[in-house]
């Protein structure tokens, strides 16, 4: 059975991640959304309500199931019983940054990586662009399933 990991802080989920576990789920038999902590981003929610968001999000797309990690993602991977890792490439900084993680992965387990190239219409989507954004009142719903533009919404709105 192949399984594949795809990690990320997630924080919002954006339609671009979905894109990427939905093309995911159809090359592996299982696919583990894996909500992990990025030490160098500030985040808006918390493990419980990014894992939340992500499990309804991915509800209606078989072969996905959502779980929270801490520490390394190959560690995680090889709990899971992953033989690869996805990650999505929206343009050759992304490669640039996530060639050395995969090269690191590689090393210490050797779990490959899969780079899935984003949607054309969802290059743009980041979920830190997302944030910034919506902080300054622009209209970010064409990005984000509507119940986590909400929930980005009453964040934003409850911090002010
Ligand atoms: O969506 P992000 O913020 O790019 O996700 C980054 C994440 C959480 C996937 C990455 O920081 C990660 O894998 N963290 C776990 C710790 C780890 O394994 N670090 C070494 C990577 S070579």
């Amino acid at each position: 059975m192949s399984v594949a990991v795809c990690p990320g802080s997630f924080d919002p989920v954006t339609y671009g991640h979905l894109d990427i576990v939905a093309r995911a789920a159809r090359l592996f038999d299982e696919v583990i959304v894996a909500i992990g902590v990025n030490v160098s981003k500030s985040r808006l929610f918390g493990p419980e309500e990014r894992l939340e968001m992500m499990a309804r999000a991915c509800a209606d797309i078989p072969g996905v199931r959502v779980e929270g990690f801490t520490g390394l993602v190959t560690t995680f991977c090889a709990e899971q019983g992953a033989q690869a890792i996805v990650k999505g490439l929206r343009s050759s900084s992304d490669f640039d940054y996530e060639l050395p993680m995969a090269h690191m992965n590689q090393a210490l387990t050797q779990v490959e990586t899969v780079f899935l190239p984003t949607a054309t219409g969802q290059s743009f989507v980041s979920s830190s662009l997302v944030k910034e954004v919506a902080s300054f009142g622009g209209d970010v719903s064409a990005f984000l399933p509507d119940f986590v533009h909400e929930a980005v919404l009453a964040k934003l709105a409850a911090r002010a």
